[in-house]
């Protein structure tokens, strides 16, 4: 499966553009891990833009999301490692973290969220005037941007990769597509 092949199916399948810009966020971020740890960056890319493939087919029923995701996936032709790091980052679904690129898909994914509210702050609210510095601040406040949850983030510990490099990297990531995610 190509990248385009892979975004034009989830344009197909998401109509919210929020959610569009929240699986290329997580792309970003997944690419950055990968070339971080020596692994495979077109695999992990794929594996954050499809993520969420399956949000608005299930409609927000948490039993089946990323269930009927990874089954997609697999239909488009998507690797099993692929499909099983998606099943595997709801955890409804009791389905353990075992390989890294399922750990990099569960930590990844609620990041964009602090770092999109974290530039939506700024007078500006654009993410080349978000520091380092700042995230972090913000990720140690509970109550900003609650919805991204703080200790799934800081899971990366389980990459060998320490929180504050994390994220850097993932402000630096999401910067670098800031135009496509209009930020
Ligand atoms: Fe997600």
């Amino acid at each position: 499966m190509t990248r385009k092949e892979a975004l034009d199916s989830v344009r197909e399948n998401v109509e919210n553009e929020n959610s569009v810009k929240h699986m290329l966020a997580t792309e970003a971020i997944m690419r950055a891990l990968a070339e971080r740890l020596g692994e495979d960056e077109d695999e992990w890319g794929l594996t954050g833009l499809l993520h969420d493939i399956d949000m608005e087919l299930t409609e927000g029923d948490m039993s089946s999301h990323s269930k009927l995701g990874a089954d997609l996936v697999r239909e488009m032709g998507a690797s099993e490692a692929v499909a099983h790091a998606i099943l595997a980052h709801n955890e409804a679904h009791g389905v353990p973290l075992e390989m890294k690129l399922d750990k990099a898909l569960f930590c990844a994914d609620p990041m964009t969220g602090l770092i999109t509210a974290a530039a939506l702050v700024r007078p500006d609210k654009k993410l080349a005037s978000v520091e380092a510095k700042s995230v972090r601040k913000r990720f140690k406040e509970k109550s900003f941007a609650a919805g991204a949850n703080r200790e799934q983030i800081a899971t990366c510990s389980e990459l060998g990769i320490e929180l504050d490099e994390f994220l850097k990297l993932g402000l630096k990531a999401m910067q670098g597509i800031a135009g496509e995610l209009g930020l």
